[in-house]
């Protein structure tokens, strides 16, 4: 019966959203591999999902992705059907001071896992893309046909960087594309999905998973449950004078358990044969514009707290709103976000508690 499951390769799957996905990908019944080199996470997250998931033996590889031999050897050891690439660096502000450690690292990773996916007879590849390809733009909510803006930051020009080379590799290889290349039957076919996520917050409701960022959080919900917790004096809101109805930023906060939950489906959906392209692109989000305030106003809310913050200048590079059209995932996926944001909210405190062994 096993070995008919499909394995899923799950990069960077120790961290935040990866192993929320293993989470998922498990409870759906595939089999699962992990492959981390805990750059920027521990082992918390994945001894959390061995005991979600009751699997004591989920295969991990401690391993550098950049490292093409290693990656070669990984695909060569497990039959791969699918793979989710989450194996990046993420941190916006760093990325603009080490424009080349982001480059190398994440192109790097992506490139080699491509290669090594088209070497051994083809592969899924869903990648894991941003909302912060889309940039500032007018025209809101805004959909998978909405015009790409030219990256603020080079964390951002990783994700449409990579996503250009998902389009390429597809192309060059796919075995339904609009037509076959040359040379393309000495390639394996590979197929892509990108997901571009808006912001992914809250924790699994056992809190024995979320998010566990190294040193001051740059994001908005784990400074909100630091400073709840008191390990933050104060959260500053970045920019009051906005013209949104509060003056505060717009985002479209998306439950992590409903993105991993996309992710389950869009690897479905490739597996199953169900793409009507190569590579496809879904937004990942709810729809719904929430100002940081009303964010923190219901933080406060739901949580039975009183949050010590302020109003703070403005961030450099933050953009006033953005949200998603997500029908296209909603039609195509049979996928929506589907918990509520107190809950996503009760959640996030939930796990700050967890980690404070309160
Ligand atoms: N914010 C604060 N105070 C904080 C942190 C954040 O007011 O301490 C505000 C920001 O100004 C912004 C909102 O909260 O208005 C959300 O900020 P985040 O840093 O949580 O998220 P961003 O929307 O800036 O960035 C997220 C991801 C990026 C991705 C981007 C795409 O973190 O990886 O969305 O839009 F590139």
């Amino acid at each position: 019966m096993n070995q008919t499951k499909k394995r899923v390769l799950v990069s960077g799957g120790a961290g935040y959203i990866g192993s929320h996905v293993t989470v998922e990908l498990i409870e759906a019944g595939y089999d699962v591999v992990v492959a981390d080199n805990l750059s920027n996470c521990d082992m918390t997250c994945f001894e959390g999902v061995k005991k979600i998931t009751g699997r004591d033996d989920i295969p991990f590889e401690k391993m550098d992705c950049c490292d093409a031999p290693l990656v070669e050897a990984l695909f060569s050891k497990y039959r791969i059907d699918a793979v989710i690439h989450f194996a990046a660096f993420k941190a916006v502000g760093e990325s603009v001071a080490e424009p080349i450690k982001y480059y190398k690292n994440n192109l790097i990773s992506f490139l080699n896992i491509l290669d090594a996916a088209k070497n051994h007879g083809g592969c899924n590849v869903l990648f894991s893309s941003s909302a912060t390809v889309y940039g500032e733009t007018d025209k809101l909510p805004v959909t998978e046909e909405s015009p790409r803006q030219p990256a603020m930051c080079s964390y951002g020009a990783t994700k449409q960087i990579c996503e250009d080379i998902l389009v390429d590799v597809v192309r060059a290889t796919s075995a339904y594309g609009d037509e076959i290349k040359a040379g393309a039957s000495e390639l394996g076919p590979v197929k892509g999905i990108a997901l571009r996520y808006f912001n992914p917050i809250g924790a699994h409701p056992s809190a024995l998973i979320g998010e566990l960022p190294r040193g001051v959080p740059n994001n908005l919900v784990p400074y909100i449950t630091q400073t709840a917790i008191g390990k933050r004096e104060c959260l500053s809101i970045f920019g009051n004078d906005y013209p949104t109805p509060d003056g505060t930023c717009l985002r479209d906060y998306i439950d992590v358990v409903d993105l991993a939950k996309a992710h389950v489906a869009a690897v479905a959906r490739m597996l199953d044969g169900k793409m009507k392209k190569g590579y496809e692109i879904f937004n990942v989000g709810t729809g719904k514009p929430v100002s940081v305030l009303e964010l923190v106003t219901k933080f406060e809310k739901v949580n039975n707290l009183k949050l010590n913050y302020k109003f703070a200048p403005r961030r450099a590079g933050d953009i006033t709103a953005i949200w998603a059209d997500t029908s296209l995932a909603n039609k195509e996926l049979g996928w929506k976000a589907e918990r509520s944001l107190e809950d996503t909210l009760k959640s996030a405190w939930q796990w700050e508690c967890h980690l404070a062994g309160k």
